[in-house]
């Protein structure tokens, strides 16, 4: 991604600094590195000459060391504040378009007026800036996905806010970038930008109950996931909270990743995922139920299921 066409709009102040920054820079190193090269071959003394007499109180050098950098730092921190404002608009007023809690180690995402809830995948309309509240149910998280701009702490008890908007549709991802445990680097996130036709269909979708079980595979995995506490940690219907452990499966199969990105959400990864997680994922707290093969292809069928 070329560093001046960035994938949205509120990163364009923030890389219009960097490129300042990145020249003012380089033409204070240029400039230092030249004189040093130049003042070392000029005044090279010969092996045996005398230590010159030290010289003092040059009020001009002094004048110019000091207001120089001065004057640079000045004119960046005047830069940085502007584009902090730019990139930060007022949030007076607004309730948060999406919810994203941290956990160890998914993001559980919430679209409180459309009553969505998912997990580890954002789905945005392009072209919108969308109000982002950030929290944590546990540890120190950082939300970033570094095409849409900044990263920003998910802080247990001090909700955060983050402006998010993507230009065009595509698929942006992103990561948890606080170290919070032993999978923090399997703590993966998609943002998925989709055009606002596209994404109205798939809020439609989220938000509608999950149909029953046409199969009898089906059938039998939604008992099985009855029967065996699966519903203790997720919930399945649409737009409910899990009971603050696992992410929400509702609509499991509108998602193209599992476990925070650790594994791909196919009829196969899930199956690989609910034979061994310990595998896929070390220290999740998802446990292997011990699941024999024809329970795991019953869950799948049932959990798969296109609405
Ligand atoms: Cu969550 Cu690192």
């Amino acid at each position: 991604m070329p560093v001046n066409d960035p994938a949205s709009p509120l990163s364009v102040p923030i890389n219009d600094l960097f490129l300042i920054v990145l020249i003012l820079g380089g033409v204070v190193l240029l400039g230092v590195t030249a004189a040093l090269v130049i003042f070392a071959r000029r005044y090279r003394a010969a092996p045996d000459a005398p230590d010159p007499a030290p010289s003092f109180g040059n009020r001009r050098l002094e004048i110019a060391w000091v207001s120089i950098p001065l004057l640079l730092v000045l004119v960046l921190f005047g830069l940085s504040l502007r584009v902090a404002f730019a990139v930060e608009p007022s949030t007076a007023g607004r309730t948060p378009d999406i919810i994203v809690r941290g956990h160890q180690w998914w993001w559980e995402v919430i679209y409180p007026d459309a009553g969505v809830v998912t997990a580890n995948e954002i789905h945005i309309p392009a072209g919108k800036q969308l109000l982002v509240r950030l929290e944590s149910a546990d540890v120190i998280h950082s939300f970033w996905v570094p095409e849409l701009g900044r990263k920003k702490d998910m802080i247990p008890g001090q909700p955060n806010t983050l402006w998010l908007e993507a230009a065009h549709p595509g698929v942006y991802t992103g990561a948890c970038s606080e170290f919070c445990g032993a999978e923090h680097a399997w703590m993966r996130l998609r943002v998925v930008a989709d055009s606002p036709a596209d994404f109205a269909a798939w809020e439609r979708r989220m938000a509608a109950p999950a149909a029953a079980p046409t199969s009898d595979l089906a059938r039998q995995g939604q008992q099985i996931f009855a029967s065996h506490s699966c519903a203790s940690c997720h919930a399945v219907e649409a737009g409910a909270q899990s009971p603050n452990v696992g992410p929400s499966l509702a609509h499991l199969s509108e998602r193209a990743t599992l476990a925070a990105g650790a594994g791909e959400n196919t009829p196969a990864g899930l199956a690989a995922w609910l034979k061994n997680p310990e595998q896929i994922k070390p220290q999740s707290l998802m446990p292997n139920l011990n699941l024999t093969p024809d329970e795991v292809k019953a869950l799948v069928a049932y959990l798969e299921a296109k609405p």
